[in-house]
């Protein structure tokens, strides 16, 4: 394993991926293959632009042809796959492109691991995909899948896809369920940024519904520095979940934020639900654990330094923020009802 495709490596979590194969793994190349849609961002790879293992490839993952030479050009061995459309309520919006990219596109990459006898396609999958958790239990890698939105549907056929190449073909995958990520580089539509950045602006931060949904929010590095150990010691064909193993409230997500930039809480409003909105995630963890990993931060660690992180940056978000964005942003909440 030396010659990584990493698609969607312009994103959030696959841009600190690079960031971290770069320095955990020198004798590595990071050749990142992506699409460029609204959230990818080249700015995410400023720093890493001129390293020598690092390489940029504009293009689709639906899209064959650019794919195989991608891997022949580059002597690519493993594959890992952060390429998709993963805003959930952009996909109840519309679906289209989560179905192209995050179920078509996966075939497509499977595909061609196949074709090219790589050494490995790991799928870089959500904790979404088991749907709402009632209080008292937590997901084992085990549980049935219950996706509830396009979102989660898309994510949970890329999974089954992965697994069936598996039994089939006998193709060297696995696959890693992450609980929501926060950190550098993520684009403004997810919650933390989102709010971070609007109260920034002075602007009301949009509670959906009554707030008390629960979400692991777990420290970017983190996930990225798990994803490598499943990569490297995880089993041929396993599922790995990857969290803190700790979820909070909304609520609380907000009042950590809010305390940490010194505003009011006056900014919260509480809007219109998402529907079909998942209460709780919850994710037993320890089989990951069991490969040596652990988080490096707790949930409230992980949204404080996120917070640091925004207010420090605003070179990155400001030019995001007052472009498409504001169109996506009117439409979205302009005629949400406020609570
Ligand atoms: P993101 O939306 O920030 O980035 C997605 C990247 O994929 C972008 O760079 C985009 O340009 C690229 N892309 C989209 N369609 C493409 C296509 N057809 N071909 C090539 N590139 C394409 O996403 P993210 O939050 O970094 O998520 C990365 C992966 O992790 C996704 O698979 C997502 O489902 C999964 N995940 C995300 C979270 C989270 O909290 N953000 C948690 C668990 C799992
Ligand atoms: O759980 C992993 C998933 O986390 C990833 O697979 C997805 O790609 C990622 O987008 C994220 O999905 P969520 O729907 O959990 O993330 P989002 O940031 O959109 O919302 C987090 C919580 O905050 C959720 O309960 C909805 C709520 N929310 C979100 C937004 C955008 C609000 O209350 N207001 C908002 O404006």
């Amino acid at each position: 394993m030396k010659n990584l495709l990493i698609t969607g490596g312009a994103g959030f979590i696959g841009s600190n991926y690079v960031h971290h194969v770069l320095e955990a793994h020198p004798d590595y190349r990071a050749v990142v293959y992506d699409k460029l849609t609204y959230a990818g961002n080249l700015n995410n790879l400023a720093d890493v632009s001129d390293h020598p293992a690092y390489r940029f490839v504009h293009g689709d993952i639906t899209d064959r042809a650019g794919v195989e030479r991608a891997i022949q050009e580059h002597d690519i061995d493993t594959i890992v796959n952060f390429a998709a459309e993963t805003h959930v309520d952009r996909s109840i919006l519309n679906p289209d492109a989560f179905i192209q990219t995050d179920v078509y596109g996966t075939y497509v990459l499977l595909e061609a691991a196949r074709k090219f006898g790589l050494e490995r396609y790991h799928q870089i999958s959500t904790d979404e995909v088991y749907g709402h958790i009632p209080a008292g239990h937590s997901s084992l890698e085990t549980d049935p899948v219950a996706p509830r939105s396009p979102y989660a549907a898309s994510k949970t056929s890329g999974d089954l896809m992965v697994l069936a190449y598996r039994v089939t073909y006998n193709l060297p995958v696995t696959i890693t369920r992450g609980s929501n990520n926060i950190g550098p580089y993520q684009y403004p539509e997810k919650v933390v940024p989102l709010f971070v950045t609007n109260a920034l602006e002075g602007k009301r931060l949009p509670v959906y519904g009554d707030g008390r949904q629960m979400r692991d929010y777990q420290w970017v590095g983190d996930h990225c520095e798990a994803i490598d150990i499943v990569l490297h010691a995880g089993e041929l064909g396993e599922i790995y979940n990857i969290g803190t193993g700790q979820e909070m409230e909304n609520l609380r997500m907000v009042e950590i934020l809010l305390d940490e930039l010194g505003a009011s809480r006056d900014l919260i409003q509480h809007v219109e639900d998402r529907p079909g909105h998942d209460r709780r995630y919850s994710l037993k963890i320890d089989k990951v654990r069991g490969l040596g990993w652990q988080p490096r931060h707790d949930p409230e660690a992980a949204i404080r330094k996120t917070v640091r992180w925004y207010v420090a940056n605003e070179w990155w978000w400001q030019p995001i923020k007052s472009g498409e964005f504001r169109e996506y942003y009117e439409r979205m909440y302009g005629s949400r009802k406020v609570l």
